[in-house]
């Protein structure tokens, strides 16, 4: 039966970390995985995370079966995270939340379910976006329609195309927001912008999916999740995916959530049911290991407060780091501005460089960044940011 299979084609940002991996020299860089590294290069397990962990391991009296929709505190810890304790959806009881694997599971329940309500609701994704969002999301039967998001040229949101998009979306369908630290172009929509996106959505009648990966990477834990918190308070319905794979540093635990803001108070208990039958349908359960952690640093003061620090340090050091290159390449032979890097938020912002320039900096420099010359700030360290602003000065000179 398998010899009708064919190979699929490799992952590129896989293959790039492959060949980087391979490359001998010493200088090289690695700015296309898209994971926070430290000042040393490392990805750490957060400390607050590592007290929690050895607490939990000391703790545990079982490995039974926790449930299909996972540990009922870390789903309420997580919405109050992303409402913030005070929302009136929760007071309301118009909000529920389910763990999932990761914010990919989120993404992807969050979808099955919304299919399961409106199987004819088509999914507006602003372009660019997360390379796999379209597969991810398109997978689960979506129509998948675009709309503009970013202007390559002047490296700003392209608000006036992006809402003229949506001012064509017709009722009950859904559109895909990035809730903070756009992945791949760092470029936010402002509270303006975030205002003015709801009020359409209500005249209109579509529905936001909002997916949010790295809560307190761009402005803070509270400020990054203003947009959402917005729209939940404004419009009658909303899908949430959520991650803690970047805020918490537990990628490999896959932990995540998909969160529903129904419009009265007894659809959350329906729609969690549906995504339950899915979970059901498909994993059965997600993995506990991350979420408890993650469940015991919420409700914990000291551990909370040492996580936050720790959050506010991975966004300050990558803010650090994106002044530092734009700095450092703003005095280029071909005058081009790279201000846009210093502005942006989060882990991702375009370089803008041309396809020859970025093939020298991999072939002549050993600097590894994606095709669309995405590059991932944490990588950049006090060690590299000279070699790496040499380097993108002599490309840009020839
Ligand atoms: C925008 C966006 N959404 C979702 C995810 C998925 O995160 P997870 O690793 O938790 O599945 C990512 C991961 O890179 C992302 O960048």
């Amino acid at each position: 039966m398998f010899d009708h299979l064919n190979a699929m084609p490799e992952d590129p940002i896989l293959g790039l970390m492959a060949a980087y991996r391979k490359d001998p020299r010493e200088q090289k860089i690695d700015l296309g995985a898209g994971v926070y590294q430290n000042e040393q290069g490392q990805t750490p397990v957060m400390r607050a995370v590592q007290k929690a962990e050895d607490r939990l391991i000391e703790q545990q009296s079982t490995k039974a079966y926790q449930g299909i929709a996972g540990d009922p505190d870390y789903n309420q810890r997580v919405l109050n995270l992303l409402l913030g304790e005070e929302h009136k959806t929760l007071a309301d009881g118009r909000a529920v939340s389910m763990q999932t694997p990761g914010g990919s599971g989120a993404l992807r329940i969050g979808a099955e379910v919304i299919r399961r309500a409106n199987p004819d609701a088509r999914l507006w994704v602003g372009i660019p976006t997360w390379p796999n969002h379209i597969p991810l999301l398109g997978s689960s039967g979506f129509q998948i329609e675009q709309y503009p998001y970013y202007n390559q040229n002047n490296h700003r949101v392209d608000f006036d195309s992006m809402l003229g998009a949506l001012e064509q979306v017709p009722q009950g369908d859904m559109v895909l927001l990035h809730g903070c630290c756009h992945n791949p172009t760092g470029s936010d929509l402002n509270h303006e912008q975030w205002q003015q996106v709801t009020e359409l959505a209500l005249q209109r009648g579509f529905i936001p999916f909002i997916d949010i990966a790295y809560q307190g990477l761009g402005d803070g834990l509270d400020e990054d999740a203003w947009g959402l918190r917005l729209m939940a308070s404004r419009l009658p319905e909303l899908v949430i995916a959520s991650s803690c794979s970047k805020n918490f540093g537990l990628y490999r635990e896959r932990t995540g959530s998909t969160s529903f803001i129904c419009s009265d108070a007894k659809q959350p208990s329906i729609v969690l049911s549906q995504a339950m039958s899915i979970a059901r349908q498909t994993y059965s359960m997600p993995p506990a290991h991350g979420a408890l952690i993650v469940s015991m640093i919420l409700d914990d003061k000291t551990l909370r407060a040492e996580w936050k620090d720790e959050v506010d340090e991975v966004r300050q050091r990558i803010q650090a780091m994106r002044k530092l290159l734009t700095d450092g390449i703003s005095n280029n032979a071909t005058s081009q501005d790279f201000s846009h890097i210093s502005q942006q938020k989060g882990m991702f912002s375009f370089l803008g460089i041309s396809k020859e320039q970025l093939t020298r900096l991999r072939e002549d420099f050993g600097i590894y960044i994606v095709d669309s010359t995405r590059m991932n700030l944490a990588g950049i360290n006090s060690g590299n940011i000279d070699y790496l602003c040499e380097s993108i000065l002599k490309v840009l000179s020839v």
